[in-house]
């Protein structure tokens, strides 16, 4: 049971990081009323191409979900039983159970025990004749260091995901993340950096046909008719098609309010990234003399998009994080979780016979990590106070435990 705090909440761990302005908020009511279709529309359209200008791909298709978008990556790589898809463990459900769901066997890689993302070291032991794909997670907003994995995977014939949900406009060496991989999964719910009202996802890819492949699996099969028709209604309203062969499609719609809502966040995106760089660096310097606490390294051209903002605690003489997510709770009123259960500690990989996995530097990692509550737009004494705060916390435990 969950001890009662003697201080009343005063830094919650947000459900919605970016909240709209009045204008974006008056976008959903214009685009109730003036949009003809409601889905499948102008929005759309305009969405996906102003997407794909900004993340620098071939294509970009809207979708209902980053989950629908790893999805239909897992479809178009046409995995099976038989062949091995290599994922991080430290990460959420959603990055790996498309890829499980095709059959293929699923093999965890390690994170890097610094950069808490996979790297080509942490990648290349899990490599056999039989992996089809790698899936990249930038976790907690922090690109990965693509060079090296890209040169691995084009050594073996392997493709990339990137699980792009955490991190939209990361950048990693002058490239946007999304667009270095064969395929990009991005998530626009709730909790994201920039949220389509609480749901949506975006597919990016390297290939422009990919792009149509998607398309086609994206709405049922419903394709336009190849030439002219004299009578609209002859043979039918709409046309069926079968985009990739053997695969019957889906309803990964994104609709019109949604996309036009998306295209109006996407122009504040870079702003909204660089407000929570400058509050990460403000707590992260608060925090550089307390030893006990170590945050992502960020290498020289990696530019952190800072969904979340982690950290390991390694506590002196047998306090544990949990000591300290305790004591932030209960004496200042901050709540703080913990995040990315490695799967193959979950009961659903345990049913699936993935239990007796064990990886160094994800158990470690998720053992003694917290997340620290963040949002887009953390006011300055709020930021002073988390950082006072655990500081201070820090500095009591290390009293009590010497
Ligand atoms: C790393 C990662 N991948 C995938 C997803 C799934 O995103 P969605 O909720 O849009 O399906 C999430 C969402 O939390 C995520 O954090």
């Amino acid at each position: 049971m969950t001890p009662i705090a003697t201080t009343p909440l005063k830094v919650d761990f947000p459900a919605v990081q970016t909240r709209l302005t009045a204008e974006e908020e008056a976008v959903v009511i214009e685009t109730l009323r003036s949009d003809p279709t409601w889905t499948q529309g102008e929005e759309q359209k305009a969405f996906e191409k102003e997407f794909t200008e900004y993340i620098g791909c071939a294509d970009s298709v809207a979708v209902c979900s980053c989950t629908a978008a790893l999805e239909l990556a897992a479809t178009l790589l046409r995995l099976g039983p038989g062949d091995e898809v290599i994922v991080p463990a430290h990460t959420f459900v959603s990055t790996v159970v498309p890829f499980a769901r095709t059959g293929a066997k699923v093999v965890f890689a390690d994170i890097d025990a610094e950069m808490r993302v996979v790297s080509a070291e942490t990648l290349k032991p899990c490599i056999t004749p039989k992996t089809k794909a790698i899936v990249v997670v930038h976790l907690y907003g922090l690109p990965a260091d693509m060079d090296p994995i890209l040169e691995l995977a084009a050594q073996h014939g392997i493709k990339i995901v990137e699980d792009v949900a955490q991190s939209p406009g990361g950048v990693y060496k002058g490239r946007k993340t999304g667009s270095i991989g064969d395929y990009g999964c991005f998530s626009f719910q709730n909790q994201k950096n920039i949220s389509t009202l609480g749901e949506g996802g975006m597919l990016t890819v390297k290939e422009a046909l990919q792009g149509e492949l998607a398309r086609k699996l994206r709405w049922m099969g419903h394709w336009p008719f190849a030439g002219p028709r004299d009578r609209y209604w002859v043979p039918a309203m709409g046309n069926l098609v079968c985009g990739v062969e053997g695969v019957w499609p889906f309803n990964f719609c994104l609709s019109e309010v949604q996309c036009a809502v998306g295209r109006r966040l996407l122009q504040r995106l870079d702003a909204i990234n660089e407000e929570r760089r400058a509050q990460a660096s403000f707590i992260r310097q608060g925090l550089a003399s307390v030893p006990e606490l170590s945050f992502q390294r960020v290498p020289e051209g990696h530019v952190h998009a800072y969904h979340l903002l982690s950290a390991r605690y390694d506590g002196l003489a047998g306090k544990t994080r949990n000591d300290l997510v305790e004591l932030l709770y209960q004496e200042y009123g901050i709540k703080c979780v913990v995040q990315y259960w490695p799967l193959y500690r979950s009961d659903l990989f345990k049913a699936f016979g993935y239990g007796h996995i064990h990886l160094p530097n994800t158990d470690r990692f998720f053992d003694n990590m917290l997340s620290f509550p963040f949002w887009s737009g953390i006011p300055k004494e709020t930021l002073r106070y988390m950082v006072e705060s655990i500081r201070g916390a820090v500095e009591r435990l290390r009293r009590a435990g010497s």
